[in-house]
Formats: C-alpha cells, structure tokens, sequence
C-alpha cells in the first residue's frame, strides 16, 4: 500500500524515462512533480538531487527501468510502464524492493493483432513486388505481376498464445488460416492445437507468427533449425521483441532462400535493421509500430497514468505486472 496520504502538503515526485505524450504529460501533471530524465543534460546529478523525493518512475516498455537507478531511489515505489511489455525494466530488483510494476495489457491486443496479419498479408500477397511492378513500368510493359500466395488456408502457428496471440488466432480464423500454437503450458478449451516442439511446429505450418514477451527465457527461441523447418516457401512475422530470433540466422536463411520472406515489426539493435534484411523485397520492415495508433496509444497512456494517480490516491493499481501483483493486496 502506498504510504503516500492525499493530504500531503508536496506531490509526489515522478522521474520520467522516455517519452510521453501531450495527454498523459497533461493527465499527471497536476498531480505530480515531474523530473525528465532525457531531456536532462545531467542525469545523474538529477538523480543524486532528486533520489529522496522520487516516488515512482513512468516509462515506457523500450527504455526501461535498470536495477542500477532502481537502486539509487530508495524511496521509489511504483514503476508504471507505457506498454504492454517490459522485460527493459529489472522487475526482480523492483519487486525484491517492494516496488510495484504496473504495465498495459489488453488495450493494444487488437491494434497489435492487426499489425501482425498486415505484415503476414502484404508478405504473402508480395505488396511491395506489387507496387514495384507499377512503379518500374513492368504493368505497361509485361503486363500482371507475378502471382503471390493465399492466406486464406494458410497453416499458421503461433509462437506465444496470450492475449495478443490469441487475438491473432481468433482474428485469422475468419480469413480461412488453420491455426496451431506453442508456448510453455498448453491451454485448456483451447480452439487451436497445442503443438510442445517448435521446430515440429514450424515444419507443418505455411507461417510463424512470433509473439511472446521478450527476456532471457525467450532470447533466441527462433532459432535456424526452426528457420530451416518453415522452409523456402514459409513466412516468419516477428511482433514480439527482436531478442526473440535469431536475427543473424534469420538474414542467412532469408538471404540463401532457405526461408521464403518475412514481417519484422521488432529487432536485435533497434533503431538500427540490419541493411540485408531493407534490401530483400519479400521482407516487409515496420519500425516498432505494433500499437502505434492515435487511439490504441491513447488507450495505453490512459491505463498508464491511471495505474499512477491510482496508486498514490488509493494504494492500488489496475493492471500490475504478474511478479509484483502480490505486493497489492486488493488486486
Ligand atoms: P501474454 O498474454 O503474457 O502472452 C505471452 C505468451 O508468450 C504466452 O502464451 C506465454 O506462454 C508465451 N511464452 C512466454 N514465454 C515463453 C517461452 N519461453 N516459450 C514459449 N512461449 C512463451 O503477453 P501479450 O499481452 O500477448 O504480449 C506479448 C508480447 O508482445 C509482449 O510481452 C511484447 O513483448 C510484445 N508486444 C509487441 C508490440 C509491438 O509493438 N510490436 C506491442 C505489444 C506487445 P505461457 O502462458 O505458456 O507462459
Ligand atoms: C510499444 C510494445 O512500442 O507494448 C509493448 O510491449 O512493444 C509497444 O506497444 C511500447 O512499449 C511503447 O512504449
């Protein structure tokens, strides 16, 4: 609970790491004081000045919270993180201090559902050959473009099968895809077949669609054997977190049509792509758009400053991630 009484002469304090929008600056703003942690040209003389006034910190699921700065806010006790992933922030550090994570599950499932059946379309049906053919002046000149795969009867197993995967499933459903999954524990009344081996997963399906958290238990789960096994004609959507192929392996297999093309929405070393993956026309790359729209990031930064102003008014939150929930009683 949140020791923090409303009658409080000073507001908290809130370190912000990252950016934010103009709505969720507005909506915490008269609340708490804030600190902008990048925009400071000395971070840690902000933090030394700051350290016994810091309360909680608002981020966001790229830049993250390390156990180093956690460690310098001894009073620190909520992290709330704009987005629905959060392996940048150390949540063992922060929960073996009592600090609460809260993050934004369920508002993007369908935007993210979305971004990955684009990708997993514009893929199959070769938009970008497409648009080429009219650009170059193909169309005139040779007449219809190549043709390109149907989704519908596609094979499509899903790699992560929570929220967002399931949303996916449900979704693909209805364009005809044939839907199978594999995570760590299988679900009951699950209208998708469970398969346990990836490898056996992605050796029968037409397409993978990645989407598990990031961290080191998913570090490299897309692995070349499983590259190998999708084969020449198979597509591999990534809207998880970059950490999550084996991005080396996947130019290599991509490169030697060994893997037939690719929707990549996340990778390794963000903002950098790795020039090969640019330059092949059946790789579609997006710059971490997953939910990036007006409406689903408003949804986001709502639940995020809601967790916040929650927490400090009434000592709960709505949405703390698994590993501190217990540190909440009512939740
Ligand atoms: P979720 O409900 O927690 O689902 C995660 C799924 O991944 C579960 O099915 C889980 O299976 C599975 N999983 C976890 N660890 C695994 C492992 N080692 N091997 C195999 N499967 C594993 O999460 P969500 O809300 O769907 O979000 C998933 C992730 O999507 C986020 O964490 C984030 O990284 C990413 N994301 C990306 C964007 C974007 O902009 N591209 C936007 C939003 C989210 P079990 O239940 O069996 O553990
Ligand atoms: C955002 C995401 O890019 O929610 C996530 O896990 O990857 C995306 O929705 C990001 O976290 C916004 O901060």
């Amino acid at each position: 609970m949140s020791d923090h009484a409303i009658s409080d002469i000073s507001p908290p304090h809130l370190l912000v790491i990252g950016g934010i929008t103009a709505e969720m600056r507005e909506a915490v703003s008269s609340d708490f004081i804030l600190h902008d942690y990048f925009d400071s040209d000395d971070k840690p003389g902000l933090i030394r000045q700051h350290s016994a006034q810091i309360e909680g910190i608002l981020t966001n699921g790229h830049d993250g919270v390390p156990d180093l700065l956690i460690s310098k806010l001894p009073h620190l006790k909520i992290i709330s993180c704009y987005g629905v992933g959060y392996d940048a922030i150390d949540v063992k550090a922060a929960s073996e201090r009592n600090i609460i994570v809260t993050h934004t599950p369920n508002v993007l499932n369908e935007e993210v559902a979305i971004t990955a059946i684009l990708l997993l379309f514009s893929v199959a049906r070769q938009l970008p050959l497409a648009m080429r053919w009219i650009k170059d002046g193909h169309w005139a000149s040779q007449g219809h473009a190549p043709l390109s795969t149907s989704p519908h009867g596609m094979k499509v197993g899903l790699v992560g099968y929570g929220r967002i995967g399931q949303t996916i499933a449900d979704r693909l459903r209805m364009f005809g895809c044939h839907i199978s999954y594999h995570s760590r524990h299988e679900k009951s009344e699950a209208p998708d077949s469970y398969v346990a081996d990836l490898t056996e997963m992605a050796s029968a399906c037409d397409a993978l669609i990645v989407i598990t958290p990031g961290g080191p238990s998913t570090h490299h789960l897309i692995t070349a054997d499983v590259l190998n096994a999708l084969g020449p004609d198979g597509i591999l959507v990534n809207v998880a977190r970059g950490s999550v192929v084996d991005e080396e392996a996947l130019v290599d297999s991509l490169v030697h049509g060994r893997l037939g093309g690719a929707g990549l929405d996340v990778f390794s070393d963000e903002p950098h792509v790795p020039k090969a993956l640019l330059d092949m026309e059946q790789v579609i790359c997006t710059p971490h758009i997953g939910s990036a729209t007006v409406e689903t990031r408003a949804a986001m930064g709502r639940l995020t400053t809601d967790n916040l102003k929650l927490f400090f008014a009434e000592g709960r939150v709505i949405s703390s991630v698994p590993e501190t929930a217990h540190l909440l009683k009512d939740n």
